[in-house]
């Protein structure tokens, strides 16, 4: 008999994102993941790049796929993804928008705004954001051309 082996899939928010992260956290151990939960661990005051940057870097370099980011707007957290090579963190507050990270920039982070979206929303974004695949086609070369070439940020 073949074993499958479980996604790991990391968590990340700061206080603002905690009580949703827990919630999306379960979500995803329910749907199968291996969730790997990098904190924040209580609603305390935090920084969010304290939490963003270990989770990017395991994007970045290719030790996971895929990973999910909450803070309040979004707006830090997907910053501070992005700043990491071959991160492409979308903050979505619409299952639609979540799809069409995926089927059109290949989104390989999720970036949840907690405050303005309610824990069904979230699910539904989560779960849009995992099933949908990246289209490919005349996308490709466009999320190719994302990625700068030189260390110092340019072209
Ligand atoms: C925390 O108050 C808030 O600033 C943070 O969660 C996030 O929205 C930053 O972008």
């Amino acid at each position: 008999m073949t074993e499958s082996v479980k996604e790991r899939i990391p968590i990340a928010s700061d206080h603002a994102g905690f009580e949703m992260k827990e919630k999306i956290a379960k979500a995803l151990s329910a749907l199968g993941f291996d969730v790997q939960d990098l904190g924040t661990s209580s609603p305390a005051s935090t920084d969010y790049p304290d939490f963003g940057h270990p989770l990017a870097e395991e994007v970045s370099t290719g030790e996971v796929k895929r990973g999910v980011l909450l803070c309040g707007t979004g707006l830090g957290m997907s910053y501070v993804a992005n700043r990491h090579p071959h991160v492409r963190a979308a903050v979505a507050w619409t299952p639609e928008i979540a799809a069409l990270a995926r089927k059109h920039n290949d989104a390989n982070v999720l970036v949840l705004p907690a405050r303005f979206i309610s824990d069904e929303d979230g699910l539904a974004i989560l779960k849009a954001w995992l099933d949908t695949p990246f289209e490919g086609g005349r996308h490709q070369g466009r999320v190719e051309k994302i990625e700068l070439d030189d260390e110092d940020g340019t072209k």
